[in-house]
């Protein structure tokens, strides 16, 4: 595995590469866990974003992360990314990441498949593109130009721009959430289909807490800089909002995020149940029932 070591505050980047000519292995990072942020701090000037904060995240796991608006979500995706420098601690992540955003950033200017192979120097890259295209069910709009593309296509050519770099941490800051509610579920099961085939490590930053728990692995939660709450989420084979379990876990994560449970709609309580305030915790929403 290659691994990029981010020492700083001032240390610039110094590359791991196991077997690679010219550089020197440094201490090892265990290969299960490839990512490991450590006493990670993050400061816009005197705002301290990021305030220690540490987490692993192991080989092929899908970990959801939740917070408050602001409370630095993004910041910890870009300095995962490698997008921004952290203000000091440690991070380890491997060399193969890539990131796709809640806006598709494509170059209107280029084709479908141009975008897809942006930057890459890499032997025929129609016929790299076009294969990733096809895993997210566009092959056939590989010649399209961004602007005619729908919301969801143009999220699912972000996706196969990210696939293609063959990631072996995938980074995505609520790629979801300016698709409507169907497209919506169809790139959750595409998405779940994708980590399965390929099996990178995935944080996936949303709002969403059913999107989280339908998702992920483990959610983790983002509070005053650090992670407040790690959260397995243990639920066999297809996840069902309705689920109780899934609705412990969503009431969890809720109060995590200082959100009083929502009540249980009154018309669904039976008859001799408690008032709406009393009432156990109910969906917030309605995401409906994606398999895993
Ligand atoms: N480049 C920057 N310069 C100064 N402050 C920044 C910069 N980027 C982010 N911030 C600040 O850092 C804090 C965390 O921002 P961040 O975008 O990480 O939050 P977030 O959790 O992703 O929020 P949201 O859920 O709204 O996307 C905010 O107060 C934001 O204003
Ligand atoms: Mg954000």
């Amino acid at each position: 595995m290659q691994t990029i070591r981010l020492d700083l505050p001032g240390a610039g980047l110094a590359a791991r590469n196991d077997g690679a000519a010219g550089l020197r292995p440094e201490a090892p990072v265990p290969p299960r866990t490839p990512v490991q942020a450590r006493l990670l701090t993050k400061q816009f000037g005197p705002n301290v974003i990021l305030d220690q904060l540490n987490l692993d995240i192991r080989a092929g796991e899908f970990v959801a992360l939740l917070g408050r608006s602001g409370s630095g979500k993004t910041t910890l995706l870009r300095a995962l990314a490698g997008l921004d420098r952290i203000t000091s601690g440690t991070l380890a992540v491997p060399q193969a990441r890539a990131a796709v955003f809640q806006e598709p950033r494509l170059m209107p200017w280029k084709r479908a498949w141009r975008n897809v192979t942006l930057g890459l120097k890499i032997d025929q890259p129609r016929e790299r593109a076009r294969r990733a295209l096809a895993e997210v069910g566009l092959d056939h709009r590989e010649n399209a130009w961004p602007a005619t593309l729908s919301g969801g296509e143009a999220q699912r050519v972000a996706l196969a721009r990210a696939l293609v770099r063959e990631p072996q941490l995938l980074l995505l800051d609520e790629p979801f959430a300016a698709l409507d509610a169907l497209t919506r579920i169809r790139m959750h099961q595409l998405i779940l289909a994708l980590w399965r085939q390929h099996r990178p490590s995935v944080l996936l930053v949303t709002h969403d807490v059913d999107e989280a728990v339908t998702l992920a692995d483990r959610v983790v939660v983002l509070d005053e800089g650090r992670i407040a709450l790690h959260l397995e989420v243990d639920l066999d084979g297809p996840r069902d909002p309705a689920d109780p379990r899934f609705a412990a876990l969503r009431t969890a994560l809720l109060t995590a995020l200082g959100l009083p449970p929502v009540a249980a709609p009154a018309d669904a309580a039976p008859a001799d149940a408690a008032p709406a305030a009393a009432a156990p915790a109910g969906p917030e929403t309605t995401t409906g029932r994606t398999p895993r």
